[in-house]
């Protein structure tokens, strides 16, 4: 599709490919910044997309050791709910060659985000940022990270210029209070990606690109428009 927007198409037929390739770029990047930095620092989706994307990735040879693993953003929920992303990460990436990656929770033992952020920040201060990779999801109205239509805080999440790392958020699309990275913590990334999957996504998508319609209004129009870093959107149907 032509438009203006620095944006890059990887389309699958398959989504088992699409997993393979994308954990092959994705593992080369790392290795390139161990390479170039000895460290390695990748923040993640949850939900259900990154599955098959997170098993391929964890059978990546590199020097996982040397690899930060952080979450976009996460649920407001201990590990031991369906509904945690870091249990997501846990079982699904930090697996086989990737066991002896650092992970990085962006959940705290804390009744609220707002209660938790204090120590969800002081653990987030050590990380070696710049990301060296972001890796976005979007739901089917058009959210990414946490940032929902409607959610109580999403333009301070999406100023550009708000100086904050991370954001608590609710909304009505979202079952459980949230904290997600603000979108300019998310930009400071040597690569930015989007991963979605399915023809009802890809339609979103197509027309938060276009800002017709419900599309001006889709959060994720804020990242496929910032001009900053180009995205790599990887979808199969
Ligand atoms: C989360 C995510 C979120 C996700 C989209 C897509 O915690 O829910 O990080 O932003 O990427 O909701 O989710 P699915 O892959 O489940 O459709």
């Amino acid at each position: 599709m032509p438009d203006t927007l620095n944006l890059t198409d990887h389309s699958f037929t398959d989504c088992h490919a699409l997993a393979k390739a994308f954990a092959e770029r994705i593992a080369g990047q790392l290795r390139e910044a161990i390479d170039a930095r000895g460290q390695a620092l990748i923040a993640v989706s949850g939900g259900s997309t990154p599955k098959h994307f997170f098993e391929q990735l964890s059978r990546q040879k590199l020097d996982w050791a040397k690899v930060s693993v952080a979450l976009v953003d996460e649920r407001w929920v201990p590990e031991s709910s369906e509904r945690s992303n870091a249990r997501l990460v846990k079982s699904m990436l930090l697996q086989h060659e990737a066991t002896v990656a650092q992970f990085i929770p962006l959940y705290a033992n804390a009744p609220t985000p707002e209660a938790g952020l204090p120590a969800v920040k002081a653990r987030l201060a050590a990380l070696p940022f710049p990301f060296d990779v972001v890796i976005l999801g979007m739901g089917g109205d058009g959210h990414t990270a946490s940032f929902f239509p409607g959610g109580d805080r999403l333009s301070e999440a999406l100023d550009l210029n708000s100086g904050l790392l991370v954001v608590p958020m609710r909304a009505k699309g979202a079952e459980e209070p949230r904290i997600t990275f603000s979108l300019p913590a998310l930009l400071q990334t040597r690569a930015l990606y989007l991963h979605i999957e399915g023809d009802a996504k890809r339609d979103v998508l197509n027309e938060a690109r276009l800002g017709t319609g419900k599309g001006a209004d889709y959060p994720i129009r804020a990242v496929l428009t910032q001009p900053q870093v180009p995205v790599s959107i990887y979808w199969c149907p």
